[in-house]
């Protein structure tokens, strides 16, 4: 089965395509075209919704152009087309909701709505075999913090997120503090990679709570009460607290990963989301596997799969294969786990 991937939920327009045999194996990744508005964003420290959307009016068909590109007869050889329906920008969603019910309309396929968050954790089968259920995702992103267990494709249980700014949100906002341009995830890691230690001890939030919910708000009074203390912030001062941040952050998503995944008795662990771009927070997670002597296989997509793209959100349709009309397609912003 081929599936024409629609991503559009934040700042990136993104088609793709990918090809998948069985619901035991991985699937294929054929194409994977995204567009970002994100130099306009930086300009202004944040997404401007209005402008996100505007510029994904202009970029969706030359997207979905060039991302069905290397198949000879598009119209032929995609057997559905799968887009996201939320959670996101209303403006952004629309988009590709309507760009996606165009196509399904003039070429008579069927259309999956994609939930953006299961999405993150499907990224991980692209080009990528041997996930074994039940398996623990965490997804760490500018928008959400979510632990869930997945106990066979479809069948996910919730058990914690954040109750307020997410792992990703709490990079920018503070990058923003540290006057680092919007998105200033790996800014950071960039950053505190030349330096090697925990000079600020930032609190770690919820850590020995005794349930899966973050919560990463308090971070940023943290972090400015330190910058408000020095009379300069200096190149050193930024990559210190650059540091110290990403300490406090990744030691309480490592604590309460590992505390699911013991509890649930998982047999895989899935990083996926914007943030688990991060090598620090991916070596982390080996590390931890190592020191605990767990024998869990730990999984986490490439790079460029870990922030937005469509190839993810056509993985997710594949394995969770649910047809519904174009004309009954709507965006919910809201959307979240079940
Ligand atoms: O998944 P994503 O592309 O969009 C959402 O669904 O939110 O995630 C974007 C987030 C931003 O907050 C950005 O700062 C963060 O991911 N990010 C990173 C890194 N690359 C992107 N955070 C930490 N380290 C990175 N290397
Ligand atoms: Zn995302």
């Amino acid at each position: 089965m081929t599936i024409l991937g629609i991503e559009t939920s934040c700042d990136e327009t993104s088609a793709a395509i990918v090809k998948g045999e069985s619901l035991k194996d991985k699937v294929k990744l054929i194409s994977n075209v995204i567009a970002s508005s994100l130099s306009l964003h930086s300009k202004t420290g944040g997404i401007i919704p209005e402008v996100a959307a505007r510029e994904q009016v202009r970029y969706i068909i030359p997207v979905v152009k060039k991302a069905i590109l290397p198949l000879e007869v598009h119209k032929d050889l995609v057997d559905a087309i799968a887009v996201t329906v939320g959670p996101g920008l209303i403006g952004s969603l629309l988009v590709g909701i309507e760009t996606a019910k165009t196509l399904a309309f003039l070429w008579n396929k069927p259309i999956i709505p994609v939930n953006h968050l299961i999405g993150h954790i499907y990224a991980n089968w692209i080009e990528n075999a041997g996930i074994e259920f039940p398996a623990l995702s965490l997804i760490v992103s500018g928008g959400h913090t979510d632990l869930v267990l997945l106990k066979e494709h479809g069948k996910i249980r919730w058990l914690g997120g954040t109750r307020d700014d997410a792992a990703g949100e709490a990079f920018d906002k503070i990058g923003r503090l540290l006057g680092l341009s919007y998105p200033a995830g790996s800014q950071i890691e960039k950053l505190a990679d030349e330096v090697s230690n925990d000079i600020y001890k930032f609190p770690r939030p919820l850590i020995d709570s005794n349930d899966f919910d973050f919560s990463f708000s308090g971070l940023k009074t943290a972090a400015l009460r330190e910058v408000q203390k020095l009379q300069t912030l200096g190149e050193e001062d930024v990559k210190n607290i650059s540091y110290s941040l990403q300490q406090a952050i990744f030691d309480v998503l490592i604590k309460k990963t590992f505390t699911a995944a013991e509890k649930f008795n998982v047999k895989s662990i899935l990083l996926g989301g914007g943030v688990a771009a991060n090598q620090t927070l991916r070596k982390r997670f080996k590390l931890e596997i190592e020191n605990l002597k767990l024998e869990i296989p730990f999984f986490v997509p490439e790079k460029r799969l870990c922030t937005d793209n469509a190839a993810m959100i056509a993985a997710a349709a594949f394995y969770n294969y649910k047809e519904s009309n174009w004309r009954k397609l709507i965006a919910d912003p809201e959307l979240y786990f079940d």
